[in-house]
């Protein structure tokens, strides 16, 4: 198939279009480097450098590289910056987004999957979180994407553009090319790694009062190859005729802020300094994902659930990178078709 990826040269897009790669699929990166890398997609991937807003380019694109599907991780998804600066959330996820959907049906293009996120549940009342529990978004980033869920429905009834949402909770690792490299960093293995890595002197823990076993939150992390091959699933369910969905995708276990620093330590083989800062506000004790529909449904079954083992190809990428991209060396691009 020929599958245009939106923000393919982002940290999730861009694992996911080497994984579309090597399964045979003709992939076209659309992506106006605003956060993303062009390092990160390899020389024998057609790339554009567009806009999701540019409605002119992205049908050109559309139409010359005769695309069956579009996959769309475009987003800002900084929560603290959507709190600070909400139009632009709403502009780029939800006004643009909704340019691209329209792109896809004046070139009826009718398959989409899109990135959403834990964000949309808020402060859930009980764990895991299924699918059903209730939405309760707590900032305007999780709002937009919960805003585009809803579009994507209304979407589907009256045009028939299917659609799975992909609720991601917390990506995490790299694979031997691609890893995370976003400015400024704001999810807590880089962070920790950076720290391990001696580019941070510490790492703040925000809260140490929580109910839960050593105080400090808990989190599900989800290796981002899992995600990409979430997304070749949901690829393969529509081709197939499936109807418009969403699935949770989470690692079903929750490791808390002390746990993964300690894992960090162990992997690094070195002192991960912390400091105890106040909770943030709206920092829920626990988030862990049911992703049972999907595996049940999509067979989805992630391989790489282990917490040492996340952190371990995440640390292979960093002492790799040690400039996140800005330090890629010039032959990696070239060995990804091998
Ligand atoms: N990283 C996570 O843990 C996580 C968790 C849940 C959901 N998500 C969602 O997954 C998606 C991908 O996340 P990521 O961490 O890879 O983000 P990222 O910032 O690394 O990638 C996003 C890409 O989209 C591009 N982009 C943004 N706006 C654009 C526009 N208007 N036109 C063209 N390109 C544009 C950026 O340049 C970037 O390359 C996002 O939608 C994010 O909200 C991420």
């Amino acid at each position: 198939m020929s599958i245009l990826v939106a923000g393919g040269a982002g940290y999730i897009g861009s694992v996911t279009v080497e994984r579309l790669s090597r399964a045979g699929h003709k992939v076209v990166v659309y992506d106006n480097l605003s956060r993303g890398h062009r390092e990160a997609v390899p020389n024998q991937v057609t790339f554009v450098q567009g806009d999701i807003a540019d409605s002119a380019t992205l049908e050109k694109a559309l139409r010359e590289h005769k695309v069956d599907a579009v996959m769309h991780f475009c987003a800002h998804s900084q929560v603290g910056e959507s709190v600070k600066e909400p139009f632009m959330y709403y502009q780029n996820n939800v006004q643009n987004g909704i340019n691209l959907l329209g792109a896809m049906l004046r070139c009826d293009v009718k398959q989409f999957i899109f990135s959403s996120t834990a964000a949309v549940f808020g402060e859930p009342d009980a764990i895991p979180i299924t699918e059903e529990t209730a939405q309760h978004p707590t900032n305007p980033y999780g709002r937009t994407k919960w805003m585009f869920e809803q579009i994507l429905r209304d979407c589907s009834d009256a045009h028939g553009l299917r659609s799975i949402s992909l609720r991601y909770f917390n990506a995490c690792g790299a694979t031997e090319l691609c890893g995370e490299d976003h400015t400024p960093e704001t999810h807590l293995i880089p962070i920790v790694l950076d720290v391990a890595a001696g580019k941070r002197e510490s790492l703040g823990i925000f809260g140490r009062d929580y109910p839960t076993q050593d105080g400090t939150c808990i989190r599900d992390y989800v290796h981002v190859s899992d995600l990409a091959d979430a997304h070749i699933k949901a690829l393969e369910a529509l081709g197939k005729g499936a109807a418009t969905n969403i699935y949770n995708l989470g690692n079903g276990q929750g490791f808390s802020v002390l746990e993964v620093v300690q894992a960090a330590e162990e992997v690094t083989s070195r002192k991960i300094p912390c400091i105890n800062s106040p909770r943030r506000a709206g920092d829920p004790a626990r988030l862990v994902a049911s992703s049972d529909r999907i595996r049940e449904e999509l067979h989805w079954n992630p391989q790489i659930a282990d917490l040492r083992r996340i952190i371990e190809t995440a640390w292979k990428w960093k002492l790799e990178h040690p400039n996140g991209y800005g330090s890629a060396p010039a032959a990696a691009k070239d060995r990804f078709a091998s």
